[in-house]
């Protein structure tokens, strides 16, 4: 698959790292795109280096959105074209200490912050994962066979459900389906599934406690 990554600092950087080396095309993407260097080079031949605005017209095929949650008004209107098809896998996570009033809003609102994102990419179909990971396990617990992590993830639709189980496991993490974008409050900051390193069995009973599934 050809998968842009937007933001790739922490999240984006190491999980698209390990994609590359899951034999994905990446797309690596910042304000500044020159300093990604070092990056791409530990990415390897799977992976470049690209402006925002480049990589989303680059056509990928997925998105990861590892950004602060304050940038996706902005990046959301940086492209034009149709989205149609394209999954956003999400990441992101409103903290009004970084990302000022429009987090808290979006964290007192009667949405969450998933659907916030998908009324933004209004025409993608979004997903939530990798946004209750703790950077160093992602970075650290990939390509397990044994003592595998859960990512608990969500999505719009079947398409973008399949698409983000398979890039969950590609890079030997557990995929646990939550719903839909209507369930993952329980991902949100403080929230709680937020923050868990369990395996998935654990996961699946944590989320059965509280009724989800
Ligand atoms: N760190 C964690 O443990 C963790 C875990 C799960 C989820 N998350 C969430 O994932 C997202 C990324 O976190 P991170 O730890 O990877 O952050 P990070 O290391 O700071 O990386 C974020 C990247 O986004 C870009 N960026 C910063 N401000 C921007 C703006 N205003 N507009 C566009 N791009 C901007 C930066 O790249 P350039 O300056 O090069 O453009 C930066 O490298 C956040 O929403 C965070 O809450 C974090």
């Amino acid at each position: 698959m050809k998968i842009g990554i937007i933001g790739s600092g922490n999240i984006g950087g190491n999980l698209g790292k390990h994609w590359a080396k899951a034999g994905h095309e990446v797309l690596f993407s910042s304000r500044h795109p020159k300093e990604l260097g070092s990056l791409v080079k530990e990415a390897g031949d799977n992976a470049k280096a690209l402006s925002v605005k480049e990589a989303f017209e680059a056509n990928a095929d997925v998105y990861l959105l590892a950004i602060p949650f304050k940038a996706i008004d902005k990046i959301s209107e940086l492209y034009a074209g149709e989205y149609f098809k394209k999954v956003i896998i999400d990441a992101t996570n409103p903290y009004p200490e970084r990302d000022g009033e429009m987090a808290q809003e979006v964290r007192d609102a009667n949405y969450n912050a998933s659907e916030y994102t998908a009324m933004k990419f209004s025409t993608a179909l979004t997903a939530k994962a990798f946004n209750t990971i703790k950077a160093h396990h992602l970075r650290d617990r990939a390509f397990r066979n044994t003592d595998r992590l859960a990512v608990p993830f969500a999505a719009q639709d079947q398409r973008s459900q399949d698409i983000t189980k398979q890039l969950i496991e590609d890079v030997g993490f557990d995929a646990v389906y939550v719903g839909t974008l209507d369930a993952t409050k329980i991902m949100d900051p403080e929230q709680e599934i937020y923050g868990k390193s369990t395996s998935a069995a654990e996961m699946r009973e944590l989320l059965n406690e509280i009724g989800i599934v």
